[in-house]
Parts: structure tokens; sequence; C-alpha cells
């Protein structure tokens, strides 16, 4: 297996190009169900998890095409041959369960097979099911398999109040109602910017949605949806990932694409530690202001909160603040497993239930790592490069998940790391 090998470093300078977002691909992706005209992504980005979904969509009969290296995916449900969705695929990644509402919807029918939990918590799909549920299904589930049938007439609109934000359920719903009879509102709904995108996709397709980026939107169902191109909406994760580069190492970099608002609450939390972020005519340029990161508390949101995908990267950069820093996760139950693997590295954690404490140290050291989840492993990478030493991130196929070149995209702006290839 390949592993990142991270040698500590001085200040770094340069550019670092942000791709698509993931997870807006991963809903925009299952959209194209909805339809039986052509749906056209571009900038997307060239990850496994994407391969993950052309898979899935393949195997319902999709015809999906990566364009121009996989920048763009050309995708087109004409002619379906299967509304099952297989636990070998759905198990890789949770947001399979994606393709339910819109086969659903279309067809009237779909199995698919439960996820599972995963490294970061139980992650049930009670809100999804529930949210189509309101919407007139049948649901059955048996063999480990969601068996959803529409009433004869298809879905039809109806208020889903959602007990807690979830990005996953809104976005199954949401895409359900498009091509349910009458009008589905949304209540309670999340607002990421994933979500917008997905919207605006939609209505490009022929959608009727009012609402998005609010906690309530509003859907009039309509009888078909036409074919679109969308650019994917930039990866503001990814985006945070390397704002952290130069914030751990010094320097100054510019990530291309980045906008404030994509991580305004983020940035927040940055100021107060003692990053300056710029918002430039062609990103955002970050740099560190002189001494020593300072400690801060961080408590992860829903959007417009500070997002949980970047709260072990957050943590890192804490590892070497001047205090100690309180981190609280409030959406996922299991989301610390980085901080033994910081210890390792010298960090000073202290992990009860859903919160960390954090006692910011001199430096860092290097060690052999491994992590369990995508943004644990990149938070890992992050810790390498203000460590003394080596770090070496083992389990690297959690990175080619979610983050794009990483080792070009550091290398690009002066950092010491490459990957080495196992057996
Ligand atoms: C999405 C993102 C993921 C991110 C998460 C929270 C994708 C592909 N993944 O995941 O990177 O970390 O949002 O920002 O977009 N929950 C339930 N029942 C449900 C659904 C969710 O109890 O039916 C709970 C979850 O266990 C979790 C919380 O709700 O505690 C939020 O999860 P949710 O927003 O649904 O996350 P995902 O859509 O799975």
């Amino acid at each position: 297996m390949d592993s990142i090998i991270v040698t500590g470093n001085g200040p770094l300078s340069g550019r670092i190009p942000i791709a698509g977002a993931k997870n807006a691909c991963l809903t925009l992706m299952p959209a194209t169900l909805l339809s039986d005209e052509p749906l056209t992504l571009t900038n997307a980005p060239r990850l496994s998890d994407i391969r993950t979904m052309t898979l899935l969509l393949q195997s319902l009969g999709a015809e999906v095409q990566g364009l121009q290296e996989g920048q763009v995916q050309a995708m087109s449900s004409h002619a379906l041959t299967s509304t099952r969705a297989e636990y070998d695929i759905v198990r890789k990644m949770r947001a399979s369960i994606l393709v339910l509402g819109p086969l659903l919807a279309r067809f009237g029918h779909a199995e698919v097979s439960l996820p599972g939990g995963c490294a970061i918590g139980a992650r049930p799909v009670d809100l999804h099911l529930r949210a189509l549920e309101a919407m007139g299904a049948e649901l059955d589930l048996r063999e480990g398999y969601v068996h959803a049938k529409a009433p004869s007439g298809g879905l039809r609109g109806g208020i889903v109040e959602f007990p807690l934000v979830s990005v996953g359920a809104t976005e199954n719903a949401l895409m359900a109602a498009t091509l349910a009879k009458g009008t589905t509102v949304l209540k309670n709904a999340a607002r990421e910017p994933e979500i917008v995108d997905l919207a605006q996709c939609l209505r490009k397709m022929g959608a009727q949605i009012d609402g998005e980026g609010t906690d309530t939107i509003e859907i009039q169902g309509v009888d078909r949806l036409g074919g679109a191109t969308h650019r994917v909406v930039t990866d503001r994760i990814e985006l945070g990932t390397y704002m952290l580069a130069p914030a751990i190492c010094g320097g100054e970099v510019e990530l291309l694409g980045g906008t404030i608002d994509l991580v305004r609450a983020f940035c927040e939390k940055l100021d107060e530690a003692g990053i300056s972020v710029e918002e430039t005519a062609d990103g955002l340029k970050v740099s560190r202001r002189n001494g020593r990161v300072k400690a801060v508390d961080v408590i992860t949101e829903p959007f417009p909160g500070f997002p949980t995908d970047l709260q072990a990267q957050m943590m890192a950069l804490l590892c070497t603040a001047e205090g100690t820093s309180v981190l609280e996760e409030k959406i996922f139950e299991n989301r610390f497993m980085h901080a033994p693997e910081l210890m390792r590295m010298g960090a000073k954690i202290d992990v009860h239930g859903g919160t960390a404490r954090v006692t910011g140290v001199d430096t860092l050291k290097g060690a052999p790592v491994m992590a369990t989840d995508l943004r644990a492993s990149v938070s890992l990478i992050l810790a390498g490069l203000a460590a003394e030493g080596d770090t070496v991130v083992n389990r690297v196929y959690h990175l080619d998940r979610g983050y794009e070149q990483v080792v070009r995209k550091l290398q690009g702006v002066g950092a010491r790391i490459e990957r080495v290839r196992g057996e």
C-alpha cells in the first residue's frame, strides 16, 4: 500500500488550484437519474469517490463518461436497466444512498442497500427515509435493503420537517420532490453550498425550486426534467485544508478559486488564531501574522457554522498554538480518531466524549501514523508539515477519496512531501 512521507518545512509560498467539490459532485451525479437527457458536469474532481459513484450509476445502466481527464463528467440515464443499488458498491461509499430519491421519483420504485456505519459514527439514514415517506413512499427494510415504492400516481408533494439538519437527507428529498406531484416544503433543511449548487443544477434541468441556502426550501413538482451543463462549485473543504498549510508552516499561499463566502466561519477562527486571509482577484491569499498561532475554541455546526469536515485539520494547527484550545464535535459522535495519532507526534490532547482539549506544544515530532478516515489523514499531513523530521502517513487510499493531487499541490508551494509506492 502506498504511503506519503512529509518532512517538516519552513515557510510555503505560491498558488494552489482548488478543485470542484467532491460532496457537490456526489449529489449532482445521481441527479442525472431524474432525466432521460444528458447531464454534463464541468470542474468535476478526479477522485476515487467519484469513480465509485460512476460505477454505481453504470450498474443501474446509466452511461457515464469522464471526459478531458475526468474534469468533465457526461452522464445519461435514458435507458436504465436496474433500479437496485447493490451492497458491494454502497458499502464503499455512504453517498450511494443519494440514488434512492431520484430512482423512486422517476421510476416509482427502487431498492438500495443500507450503507451501514462508518469510522466516524453510526450515521443512520432514517431522515432520508422519513422524507420520502412524507411524499407518499412505502418503505420496507428487508435483507439489508430499503425497498421503496411510490403511490400509483407517483410521489406527491408533502411537508418534510427535519428534526435535525442533514445534508444528505435534504439532497435526497430535494431531488425526489422535483418530480413529485404538487408542492413540497423542506423545513429545517441543510444550507450547505453543495445544496445550493444542486438546486441550481436542478433548476437548469427544469425544476422549480425556491429558498435553497435558507432553512426552508419549496419545490413545485414538474412532469419531467431535461438535460443541462453545470459547473461544480469549488470544494470548500479542500480550500480550508490548504489554507491551513501556510497557517501551519508560515509563508503566504494563494488558493485559486476560493471565496470567503464558502468558508466564513472558518476564516473567523483563523483570524482569532492570528492568520490573515485576504480576497484577491483569483481566490484567497493566506499568511500567518508574526509570532505563534493563538489557541482558539471551535464548535462544529451545520453550515454556515464551522464545518465538521475541517475539524481534524484545525486540530493539527492548534497542536502548536500558544495556550489551550477546546474543540467540540457536534455533528459526528466519533470524530477524534486523529487525536491519538497526533499525540504520537508529541501533541497534548485530552478527549472526553465529543470534546477535545488541545494544549499547544513548541514543536511536533515526525512519526509513522495512520488514519481511519479522509479528513483525519490530511490532518496528519498538515501536522507533518509542522513537525521536526519525517512523518510517514499510511493508508493513503483515504486521501485518494477526497484530495486530488495532494502531493503535487503541496510540492507546488515548496512543501517537502512525496508518495512512496507500496506493494
Ligand atoms: C455530508 C458530507 C460529509 C459531512 C456531513 C456533515 C457528503 C457526501 N458528505 O454527509 O462530508 O461530514 O455532510 O457536514 O456530502 N443523521 C441521522 N439520520 C439521517 C442522516 C443523518 O441521524 O438519516 C445524522 C448523522 O449521523 C450526523 C448528522 O445527522 O450525526 C449530520 O449528517 P449529514 O448531514 O446527513 O451528513 P451526510 O449527508 O452523511
